[in-house]
């Protein structure tokens, strides 16, 4: 496990050009390692495309010649049509441009000032607490994603409801681990520094270390994320089920303004931790309703299946976990897509990122093995655009003391 602090921070000279994703790879002066520069500072958007002049000149020109009255008048007419289209026009790109400054909001350095130290405890928190259990990687990094697309990063995930209705309360979160250890790394951050840190950057930050002490990449994750107050657990329809299809998989992504590639790159967060029977024991005993041993998936490769059923015994089994990548379910690598590729994907949804061409392309580039480097960039790039999903800045939300309850 790699253990010691990221070298020296480079600030980031990264932008968006034009919605591409600039990146700047910097060798570790220890060991192997990357570290990734990826678009964390959106502020640096320049704000040349806007303009603020909504009508036309009409008698503006030296040499302009009166018109008749008539013609003044749907020359006028014309020109106030005109007019409020350009305003129309001017009033989207102003809604767009708020659009894009809301995600802009988050930068690297938001706690430079007020908590220059919160990485650190963060990270000395996850090197202490994933040396004694290395699985705890994989349940924070999903934690962060089941946070993020219910109501965006807002650290819903986290709260606690006395009469079991928020979000955690829900089916899919019923397997999520590590809310304790969320809140102890809360409370060394509030020592740190009180009523300061969001606990959705604080998820945010855990993520991004847990893909790191598991050999994976690097990233600076951009911050200023706040704390939202509602979590309802029949909003958890927003997260992908195993079962789902390609289609279904695009639009749960889409909603959260997500891409086919970004589905594709960030499914391979299954290189990491586990998975119980029952999220997936449908394919062996039932795919079709019928529940016996015979209603498989046929999309499932044979051998693994038989493995698999050998390991899940039953429908009924409620408590055997699964390696997502066998052999290598602590390591953050390119073991997914070499499962994948071979037909043995653990879920259904897994599986059909090989029905669109675009999807089995990149499955099958990864598989090979060659190129790792860009592989670790793109989840990178796609960690981030998935940690801006409608989040809370600025004066929206608040800056919880406990991330399980609200602050009144
Ligand atoms: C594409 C749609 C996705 C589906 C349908 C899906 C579904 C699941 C399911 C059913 C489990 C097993 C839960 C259990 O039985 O314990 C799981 C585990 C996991 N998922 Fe996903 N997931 C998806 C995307 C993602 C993404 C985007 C990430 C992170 C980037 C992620 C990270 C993980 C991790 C790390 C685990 C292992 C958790 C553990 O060790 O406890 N998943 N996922």
């Amino acid at each position: 496990m790699h253990a010691s602090k990221p070298a020296s921070r480079v600030a980031s000279s990264c932008c968006c050009f034009g919605g591409q994703t600039a990146y700047r790879m910097q060798a570790r002066p220890h060991g192997p390692r990357y570290k990734f520069m990826v678009p964390g500072s959106i502020h640096r958007h320049s704000s040349s495309s806007t303009s603020s002049s909504f009508s036309l000149p009409i008698n503006s020109s030296p040499g302009h010649r009166r018109l008749p009255s008539v013609v003044e008048e749907e020359a006028k007419q014309a020109i106030c049509v005109l007019d409020m289209a350009s305003r129309a026009v001017a009033v989207v790109a102003l809604l767009l441009l708020a659009a894009t400054c809301a995600q802009a909001q988050l930068y690297e350095k938001f706690y430079g000032e007020s908590c220059p130290s919160v990485e650190d405890v963060v990270r000395k928190e996850m090197v202490k607490a994933l040396s004694a259990a290395p699985s705890l990687a994989g349940p924070l990094l999903r934690m962060h994603f089941h946070d993020c697309f219910v109501r965006g990063c807002d650290g819903s995930v986290l709260l606690d409801s006395a009469n079991k209705t928020a979000e955690k309360d829900a089916k899919p979160n019923q397997t999520l681990r590590g809310f304790d250890f969320v809140e102890r790394v809360k409370a060394a951050v509030e020592k740190a520094c009180p009523d300061t840190v969001s606990c959705a950057d604080i998820l945010a930050l855990m993520a991004r270390d847990a893909v790191w002490l598991s050999k994976g990449p690097f990233w600076e994750v951009p911050l200023g994320r706040r704390d939202g107050s509602v979590s309802i657990s029949n909003e958890t329809n927003q997260l992908p089920p195993p079962t789902a299809n390609f289609t279904v998989l695009t639009q749960l992504f889409a909603a959260k303004n997500l891409d086919t590639k970004d589905l594709v790159v960030l499914s391979a967060g299954h290189t990491i931790g586990t998975s119980h029977c029952f999220s997936f024991s449908d394919r062996l005993y039932n795919f079709t309703g019928r529940v016996n041993p015979s209603d498989i998936d046929p999309t499932l490769e044979p051998q693994y299946m038989m493995r698999l059923k050998g390991k899940c015994a039953s429908l009924n089994d409620n408590t055997t976990l699964v390696e997502m990548d066998p052999g290598s379910f602590r390591t953050f690598d390119l073991g997914y897509f070499k499962n994948v590729v071979k037909r043995r994907g653990l879920f259904h949804s897994d599986g059909a990122l090989l029905t669109n061409a675009f999807t089995r392309a990149y499955v099958q580039r990864h598989a090979g093995g060659g190129y790792k480097e860009e592989f670790f960039a793109d989840f990178a790039a796609s960690m981030i655009k998935m940690g801006n999903a409608d989040v809370l800045t600025g004066s929206q939300g608040e800056i919880r003391k406990k991330c399980s309850v609200v602050n009144h």
